[in-house]
C-alpha cells in the first residue's frame, strides 16, 4: 500500500478498508475466507514505521521497488500524489502484480490509456477507485433509475464543494498541492474524473462536455504556513450532454468549487428530474418526489412563500446494510482478484475519466463545447 502516510491512503483505504478486512479476513461467494496482510509504504521511513506499530503492521518499507519486485506479493494499491502514479502503476503491472488505486489514473489520457492497454496485455486484475457509486445515496438513486421510477429522465445536476481554508489565518483541510497546476492538483483534473463514472453509472455514456473552470483564490497558504501562488483552477462548470442505454438525451451539470459555502444537506448532492418524478441525493440520504406529489408552485413574488417544499419529498429507505464505500468496493476487487477475473470498475473507465477531465479544460480554455470520441484499447 503505498502513500498511506497521505489523507485517502490512511483514511479510507487502511483504517476504513485494509484494517478492518485484515480483521474479518474477505469472505468469498462459496464462503472460503481469504487472509489480507498489507505492507506499508512511504518515503519517510519514521512515519510509515509509526503507522505499521500503532496499527500492530508487521511489514512497512520505504522501497517501493522492492516490495513491487517481491515474488509474494500479489496486490500494489496506489494512493500517492497523482503525478507519480502512472510510473508506480506501469512497474507493478510489468510485474505481474494486480493493482488498485485512486484517481485520476493519470495526468494524460495518452498515459491513462496506455495503463489500460498494459493491463489488458498483462493479464491482471486492475481496480480504480470509484468510490462514490458505491456511497449509500447514489446506490439509492441508481435503484430508483433502473426501477423506471423517473419516467423519461430529463435532467441531472450536481452541486459539489465548499469553502477551503486559504491557509494563512485557518490551515487549509486540503493539501497545498491540490492548487498546484504543475504538482498536478486543479478541481478539474481531481473531480470530473469522478464525474465521468458517476455520470455513467446513473445515466449513461457522457456524449459532449462544456466547462468554464476558475481559480477564485489566487494564493493559499501550504503545509508550513508559507504562501504561493495557486496555479490550478479551485472551481469547474460543467454541462454534459448524456445518452441513457436506451439512447435518450439527458442534460447533465455539476458546479464543483472549493470556493462554495455550504447551504445544502451534503457536501455533494445530484438531483434527477424525470416526466414521473425527481430525486435529490447525498452521500447517504436520498428524497423523492412523484409526480402525483407534485406541488404547483405559482410564481408571485408579492406574497410569502405558500409551499413547503423540502418536506414535500419522501425518503427513499436502504434496504440493506450499505457499508463504507471504498470497504465495498476493495471487497469486490479482492474476489475478482481470487476469482482472476477483471473487475468492472478498471483502467478504461479511469480512461474515460482522465479524458473527461482532459476536454473539460479544453473546452473551458477555447470557450466551447467539445464532443468526447470512444476510447479504442
Ligand atoms: N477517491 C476520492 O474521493 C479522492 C479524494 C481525494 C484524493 N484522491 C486521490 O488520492 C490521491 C492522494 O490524495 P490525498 O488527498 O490523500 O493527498 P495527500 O497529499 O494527503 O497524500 C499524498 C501521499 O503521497 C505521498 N507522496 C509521495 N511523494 C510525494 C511528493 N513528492 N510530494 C507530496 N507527497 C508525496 C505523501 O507522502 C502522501 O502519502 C490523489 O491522487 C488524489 O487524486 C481521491
Amino acid at each position: 500500500m503505498n502513500g498511506i502516510t497521505g489523507r485517502m491512503g490512511y483514511r479510507q483505504h487502511l483504517l476504513r478498508s485494509i484494517l478492518p478486512l485484515r480483521e474479518t479476513g474477505l469472505t468469498l461467494e462459496d464462503g472460503t475466507k481469504v487472509a489480507i496482510e498489507p505492507i506499508l509504504i512511504g518515503r519517510n521511513a519514521a512515519k510509515v514505521r509509526e503507522l505499521a506499530e500503532l496499527h500492530n503492521v508487521e511489514h512497512w518499507s520505504t522501497d517501493l521497488d522492492a516490495v513491487i519486485a517481491d515474488p509474494t506479493v500479489d496486490v500494489v494499491f496506489d494512493a500517492s500524489m497523482t503525478s507519480l502514479r502512472a510510473a508506480t502503476l506501469k512497474k507493478a503491472m510489468a510485474n505481474g502484480k494486480h493493482i488498485f488505486t485512486e484517481k485520476p489514473t493519470a495526468e494524460t489520457l495518452e498515459e491513462a490509456i496506455e495503463l489500460a492497454r498494459v493491463a489488458q496485455d498483462a493479464g491482471i486484475t486492475a481496480g480504480v477507485v470509484h468510490d462514490k457509486l458505491y456511497l449509500p445515496g447514489l446506490v439509492k438513486l441508481r435503484r430508483l433509475v433502473e426501477e423506471g421510477f423517473f419516467g423519461r429522465i430529463l435532467s441531472i445536476r450536481g452541486e459539489f464543494g465548499y469553502w477551503v481554508f486559504e491557509g494563512d489565518h485557518q490551515e487549509a483541510q486540503r493539501p497545498s498541492w491540490n492548487y498546484r497546476k504543475e504538482d498536478g492538483g486543479g478541481m478539474t483534473t481531481d473531480m470530473f474524473c469522478h464525474w465521468n463514472y458517476v455520470l455513467e453509472g446513473i445515466i449513461g455514456k457522457v456524449k459532449s462536455v462544456n466547462a468554464k473552470t476558475a481559480t477564485h483564490i489566487p494564493a493559499r497558504w501550504d503545509e508550513q504556513g508559507v504562501e504561493y501562488k495557486a496555479t490550478a483552477d479551485d472551481a469547474a462548470y460543467g454541462i454534459f450532454e448524456l445518452e441513457t442505454p436506451a439512447g435518450d438525451p439527458v442534460i447533465g451539470q455539476i458546479n464543483s468549487s472549493w470556493a462554495v459555502r455550504v447551504y445544502r444537506d451534503e457536501l455533494v448532492e445530484f438531483q434527477i428530474d424525470g416526466t414521473h418524478g425527481s430525486a435529490v441525493a447525498g452521500l447517504r440520504k436520498c428524497l423523492s418526489q412523484q409526480r402525483a406529489n407534485t406541488p404547483k408552485p405559482v410564481w408571485n413574488p408579492d406574497l410569502p412563500v405558500t409551499e413547503p417544499f423540502r418536506e414535500q419529498w419522501a425518503e427513499v429507505p436502504a434496504n440493506a446494510e450499505l457499508d463504507n464505500g471504498f470497504k465495498l468496493q476493495w471487497e469486490e476487487f479482492l474476489r475478482d482478484v481470487v476469482a482472476g477475473r477483471e473487475h468492472r470498475f478498471g483502467l478504461l473507465s479511469a480512461a474515460r475519466g482522465v479524458q473527461l477531465a482532459e476536454l473539460g479544460l479544453q473546452s473551458s480554455a477555447e470557450r466551447r463545447t467539445l464532443d468526447i470520441p470512444k476510447i479504442e484499447l
